[in-house]
């Protein structure tokens, strides 16, 4: 499939994955063959990504990884980050955000700015996150996620394969959509995954330090993301 994706294209891709009864390894597999080397594994070193990883190393030799450091995230994060690059034969590509606008951001509202308002927020992670994200896509014609649907009402229909229309009609790949918790940690205890020991602090989401807290037993996964929000408000714009 060497032209530009479609919605069609994604379709056909959906109803096979369900024809075939694909697994996470199978749908990865089958965007590696479409995308080779333009396919790229986004990770926060999150227990998901890490599965993922694991994942695309039994795929492929050397898979893509792009990570987006913030300069915000927790010390445990850099931690995962420095112990998956040592442990997976993976091609880390690092991304920052641009200088010159972190810079004004520091100098007009300070180091907590995102405390104030929605808006301000959403500037935060647009500059750390957002704007760097499109950097790391444009070396890519797709980008899988550990995205899962059991994570959150606003991605319960998340579907294996999406066109992603806010980013050049880029092919997005959600492997794990499908898997509950259960199945997560099954995978990782089975196949001795390192992961973030956040994990086991009570964060079972974990974003930057600022905007993360642990949650109570039985409370919402990303109930500790920017927990001073409403639930509704709770994505950052890499994910619509
Ligand atoms: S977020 O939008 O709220 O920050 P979340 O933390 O749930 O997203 O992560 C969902 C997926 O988005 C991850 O599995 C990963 O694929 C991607 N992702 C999130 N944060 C980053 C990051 N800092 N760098 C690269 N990919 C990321
Ligand atoms: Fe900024 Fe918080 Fe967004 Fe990180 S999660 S980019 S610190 S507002």
């Amino acid at each position: 499939m060497e032209s530009a994706m479609d919605l069609n294209n994604v379709i056909l891709l959906n109803r096979e994955a369900t024809e075939q009864a694909s697994d996470a390894r199978a749908v990865l597999a089958r965007a590696y063959d479409l995308l080779g080397d333009e396919l790229v594994l986004a990770s926060s070193f999150s227990v998901e990504d890490m599965a993922l990883i694991h994942i695309a190393c039994s795929i492929v030799e050397r898979p893509r990884v792009f990570t987006l450091d913030t300069g915000r995230l927790h010390e445990e994060t850099y931690r995962i980050m420095e112990e998956a690059r040592k442990k997976y034969p993976i091609r880390l590509e690092v991304h920052t955000p641009d200088r010159a606008e972190l810079e004004s951001l520091l100098r007009e509202k300070g180091l907590y700015s995102f405390y104030e308002s929605i808006e301000n927020r959403k500037e935060c992670c647009r500059i750390r996150k957002v704007v760097p994200l499109q950097r790391a896509l444009s070396s890519c014609r797709g980008w899988a996620t550990g995205l899962r649907s059991a994570q959150s009402n606003t991605r319960l229909r998340l579907a294996p394969f999406e066109l992603d229309t806010a980013h050049g009609d880029r092919l997005k790949i959600n492997p794990l959509h499908a898997w509950s918790d259960d199945e997560l940690w099954s995978f990782i205890r089975e196949n001795g995954i390192p992961y973030n020991s956040l994990h086991d602090a009570g964060f079972p989401s974990i974003g930057c330090a600022p905007c993360t807290r642990a949650v109570q037993p039985g409370e919402d996964i990303r109930a500790g993301r920017w927990w001073w929000e409403l639930p509704e408000h709770k994505e950052c714009g890499l994910h619509q």
